[in-house]
């Protein structure tokens, strides 16, 4: 005989299960310390008085001789100081400005329309010796090498531009006079730049 019947397992006691849902709070508060953090990173991105105080530099020159050279860097730059001899000077001086592929001064420390007589191009009269350049070819930019060249000033190799002993450009491709930066001595002793 058969036995029927029927399964009469329900539900009873069930229902959806209660879960705890767990909230990350330690993520928002990360999320908010970022920002709390972004401002001061920012605000350090501003220049101040110390970053533009380091816009120049004081170079001891005490070492260099009359004939020596010094090369310092200078926001990114090379900056040629060179002792001239006198005999580098007197060259300079007796070069006729009408011989000039450029005739003006090109030196930041004086008026722009000066001419590119020796003095102008140099520390002044009391310290013609001095000249203080940057090095770089007004043609496309290379670094000139020193007492090269047929002037005996600087030599450009890249496309041969010849500058003087005042850094005059007087052959090749170069348009302009090496420029003299803003710079004075502070001392016998040390140059300021910038
Ligand atoms: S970069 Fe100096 S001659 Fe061209």
């Amino acid at each position: 005989m058969a036995v029927s019947g029927h399964d009469t397992t329900s539900g009873a006691g069930g229902g959806p299960t209660r879960r705890d849902f767990l909230y990350l709070t330690t993520g928002m508060a990360g999320a908010v310390g970022a920002v709390a953090v972004a401002w001061p990173f920012i605000d350090q991105m501003r220049p101040d008085a110390s970053t533009l105080a380091l816009a120049s530099i004081e170079v001891d020159v005490s070492a260099l001789e009359p004939g020596m050279s010094l090369t310092v860097k200078w926001r990114g730059k090379p900056v040629f100081i060179r002792n001239r001899t006198d005999k580098e000077v007197e060259e300079a001086k007796a070069v006729a400005l009408a011989d000039l592929k450029d005739p003006v001064a090109r030196n930041a420390n004086i008026a722009a329309d000066a001419q590119a007589t020796d003095v102008d191009r140099s520390a002044g009269k009391d310290k013609e010796n001095w000249i203080v350049m940057i090095g770089s070819c007004t043609h496309l930019g290379c670094v000139p090498l020193g007492q090269a060249g047929d002037f005996g000033g600087w030599f450009c190799p890249c496309h041969g531009s010849h500058y003087d002993t005042a850094g005059r450009i007087r052959k090749g491709p170069a348009p302009m006079n090496l420029a003299v930066p803003v710079f004075s001595f502070v001392s016998d002793k040390v140059i300021k730049i910038g």
